[in-house]
């Protein structure tokens, strides 16, 4: 039985056409303990859900539906090694790479090669071709191979090493690479070829470019050992490339690439941030991992956001979600999430290859707050749909400064209040404004939130951070029933690329595309 069919699926439906009606207003009003019942702590994390447009019986029907999909079924298959990405025959096992004591011998040995190279960049001696120390670090790679090393360098730029700077190359687009390597010295530049594959187009087509740029400098194939290293499951391509073995930093086919930071593909941050502080950052993770398979349903983080999603998009109608972090160090958390999200559960199938009848991950986007108030708020507060938002707020400021950090938080707790609870005509006619002006000083409300506190934002709360989206992106897979693990959706295109490259360079004729595309080609050929 599919679970749309489910009785407890059937439930929650009725159950959401009684409380369509029922503003947050109304919710608050009649509990006053509506934010301790519906917030979870745990270690030193705040999770208010209470502005989200549940009740108590909405939380009890959402953890029917998570018992009568298995969740914990899937979970208990996850940690034992079962193949749950089976379209690739794969186990999913990103866990056993912060594992610590714990994590298997494999991953402990790529560990300990990967801090003494750290040590050696960081103490100098590591050297380039001419003699000279290292003090730019460009890593290569794309999505899974570049989004979270980005991100968390970034999150984590106060943690940043003194001599060292670590930059990221992605896009196929020479805008990318040619302005960086322009500005660089290629005698104490380290370039990190990170890609799971290494057959991407994108990463390869910027690594040989590097690899130009430096025997162009440096005269002699000998400089690569001292300028690349790599990062992949794939020995005999790292190998073709011709970076030596002693260079490639191996991970494994059950690390999927979006969850891939804590593997060897999260040797730039190491870099950026020192290896102190990476292990730092596997700890938090670990300890998320630690909650979300012993905690109970009910005060479960991940398990309590996968089941708000849901809700929203199935039963709220929402087709987007806002991540909203009161933190600029936060600034590409958006664009992390985006693919962990929407890559793992943008899908529309479900595991057993048939049409899924429900809406799976919302179109997730977001920015920076309070930069995202001045841009795009104003659709949030009055565009006319449901979009649910996650606040994140920092208890203490990464970069403590006069009352910046007060004014940020005071913004932060103002929109997720003017979201829930909005302004009636009523009060806006009482802030004297005239008769025709109250449409437009008008405010809905009833936008579902949830904030997530931080006590700070250090190595240790990224990592419990990262790893409570990465469970909840896990528990939405299981309840919609679909394969997280995949991400067939981007084989097309690729094709297509490899096919029209020839066509652009003059080599191929492009007789068996399509109208347009033969008419843009010519354009763009001829101009
Ligand atoms: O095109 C999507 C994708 O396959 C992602 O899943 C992956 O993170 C990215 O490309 C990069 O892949 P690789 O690490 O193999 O270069």
């Amino acid at each position: 039985m599919k679970l749309i069919e489910s009785p407890e699926w059937q439930a929650l439906s009725a159950h959401a056409e009684n409380l369509r009606d029922r503003h947050l207003r109304d919710l608050f009003a009649a509990d006053p303990e509506r934010f301790s019942r519906f917030s979870l702590r745990s270690d030193g994390l705040l999770l208010d859900f209470s502005k989200q447009r549940i009740d108590r019986e909405t939380q009890r029907l959402l953890l029917a539906l998570a018992e009568a999909a298995d969740v914990d079924g899937w979970k208990q298959r996850m940690l034992a090694g079962d193949p749950i990405n089976h379209t690739e025959g794969r186990a999913v096992r990103h866990m056993a790479l912060r594992a610590g004591e714990q994590a298997p011998p494999e991953v402990r040995a790529v560990l300990a090669r990967l801090k003494s190279f750290c040590d050696s960049v960081h103490r100098g001696t590591w050297r380039g071709f001419s003699g000279d120390r290292i003090t730019d670090v460009v890593n290569i790679g794309i999505g899974g191979s570049d989004l979270g090393p980005r991100m968390a360098a970034r999150a984590l730029v106060a943690q940043q090493q003194p001599d060292l700077a670590v930059h990221f190359v992605a896009n196929v687009d020479s805008a990318d690479i040619a302005p960086l390597l322009a500005r660089l010295n290629p005698r104490t530049t380290l370039f990190i070829v990170a890609s799971k594959t290494f057959t991407t187009l994108e990463t390869l087509t910027n690594a040989r470019t590097a690899r130009d740029w430096l025997l162009a400098a440096a005269g002699n194939a000998e400089a690569v050992s001292r300028h690349f290293v790599a990062l992949s499951t794939n020995l005999e391509k790292t190998a073709e490339f011709g970076i030596p073995a002693a260079n490639v930093f191996e991970f494994w086919d059950w690390v999927g690439g979006r969850f891939s930071l804590w593997s060897a593909i999260g040797l730039s941050l190491a870099l950026a941030i020192g290896w102190r502080q990476f292990e730092r950052l596997l700890a938090g993770a670990q300890a998320m991992d630690r909650h979300f398979v012993s905690a109970p349903a009910a005060e479960n983080l991940p398990l309590t956001l996968a089941l708000l999603c849901l809700w929203n998009t199935d039963f709220l109608g929402a087709d987007t979600a806002a991540v909203l972090p009161y933190s600029q160090s936060l600034a590409l958390l958006p664009a992390y999430l985006q693919q962990l999200e929407m890559e793992s559960n943008g899908k529309q199938v479900g595991r057993d290859g048939q049409s899924l009848d429900t809406a799976t991950c919302p179109i997730l986007w977001g920015e920076a707050g309070t930069n995202g108030q001045h841009s795009f708020y104003q659709l949030i507060h009055q565009g006319g749909r449901v979009i649910p938002c996650d606040f994140i707020a920092l208890h203490e400021a990464d970069f403590p400064l006069g009352n910046h950090h007060t004014a940020l938080l005071a913004n932060c707790l103002a929109q997720s209040a003017a979201l829930a609870f909005g302004q009636t005509a009523e009060e806006a006619r009482r802030t004297g404004v005239s008769e025709a002006m109250v449409p437009f000083k008008t405010f809905p409300g009833n936008q579902p939130s949830t904030t997530l506190v931080l006590p700070r934002l250090d190595s240790y709360t990224l990592g419990q951070l990262l790893a409570l989206y990465e469970h909840k992106v896990f528990c939405l897979g299981a309840l919609w029933n679909l394969n997280s693990f995949d991400q067939w959706g981007v084989e097309l295109g690729k094709q297509l690329a490899g096919q029209l490259a020839p066509v652009l360079e003059g080599k191929a004729d492009g007789a068996a595309f399509d109208s347009s595309t033969r008419g843009l080609v010519a354009a763009l050929l001829h101009r």
